[in-house]
């Protein structure tokens, strides 16, 4: 079997039009445009161009975009202060604080000094927790991309034995509950799971979220399964030239894709649709503060993926 690829691209681009659509109707209803604020601390490399591509995207769907870029070394107190402004400033409906902080800052700490109604990334306790309990608000933007892209494939959910391999806050815990309202049977992996490539093999939908190049092997794709691979590696690629390098997902595609019933590639997969789905909770976060319904697409959507 060769796997149908699952292209991140078109749908990332037909979520962002659907967006720039729904800010259109919004400014010409309220006379201004949803604002997304995104803080990086520091110069990490990955974070500055991921940082730079959210800010232009923004943009691109009519939306304000408020960048802030402070030095590594900025004391937790100021860091706490912008976000305390970014709060109570009207024009802000969406704030990012993009991770990894550097380390002298408490990452919880700086979480939970989000106002939850503006929680895009939905990572504060109370999003989070909202989720657990099977009532979602704002949805962490990874797994909800990659809802979207299992949605795509057109398999029922209901029934079907997940596996989500990895438990960070930012994807692998809230991937597994979106999963689970979606009806699967789920079981979360990660580092010290006995058997890991057996308890894979189970899977009818395998989301691998660990940060390791090609940790999952062909061998443990179930026949047919799709496959969601949210790593984002960068890998020394000599054979492009010197010093080049190149990026890979957690899974190792051609291995994977030769047994696999749907997949996602990297580049070009879920990596894309985080931004789309952060522009999109922007969107959502702007109506739902105003006491306003979210746009019917996106009530449909959720409906559709979890059932409610
Ligand atoms: N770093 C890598 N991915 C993300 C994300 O989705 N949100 C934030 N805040 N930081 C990240």
């Amino acid at each position: 079997m060769t796997a149908r690829i699952i292209d991140g691209k078109a749908l990332s681009q037909a979520l962002r039009t659907t967006v720039a659509e729904a800010v259109a109707d919004f400014v010409k209803a309220r006379g201004a445009a949803p604002g997304l604020a995104v803080v990086l601390v520091g110069e990490d490399p990955a974070s500055t161009v991921y940082v730079a591509s959210k800010a232009r995207q923004t943009v691109e769907v009519g939306m304000r975009s408020f960048e802030y870029r402070l030095p590594a070394d900025t004391p937790e107190a100021e860091l706490l202060g912008l976000i305390a402004r970014l709060n109570a400033d009207d024009a802000v409906d969406g704030i990012l604080v993009q991770l990894p902080v550097p380390a002298h800052l408490d990452t919880g700490r700086v979480i939970a000094a989000i106002d939850p109604a503006k929680d895009v990334d939905g990572l504060t306790v109370t999003n989070a927790g909202r989720l657990a309990a099977g009532r979602p608000n704002l949805v962490p933007c990874t797994p909800y991309g990659s809802m979207m892209m299992l949605d795509s494939v057109g398999r029922p959910l209901a029934g079907l034995e997940a596996v989500v391999v990895g438990r960070s806050e930012l994807v692998g815990r809230p991937m597994a509950q979106l999963l689970l309202m979606a009806d699967c049977t789920v079981t979360m992996a990660h580092s010290r799971t006995r058997d890991l490539p057996a308890v894979c093999r189970r899977a009818d939908v395998l989301v691998a979220a660990v940060g390791r190049p090609g940790m999952i092997r062909g061998d443990w794709v179930k026949p047919g399964a799709t496959v969601i691979d949210v790593g984002i590696n960068r890998i020394p690629a000599p054979e492009r030239g010197e010093g080049k390098s190149r990026l890979v997902g957690d899974v190792a595609y051609d291995e994977a894709a030769a047994v696999a019933g749907a997949i996602t590639p990297v580049p070009g997969g879920v990596g894309l649709m985080t931004v789309a789905t952060l522009l999109a909770n922007t969107l959502i976060a702007a109506h739902r503060r105003r006491g306003l319904t979210a746009p019917a697409f996106f009530a449909e959507l959720d409906k559709r993926l979890f059932g409610r």
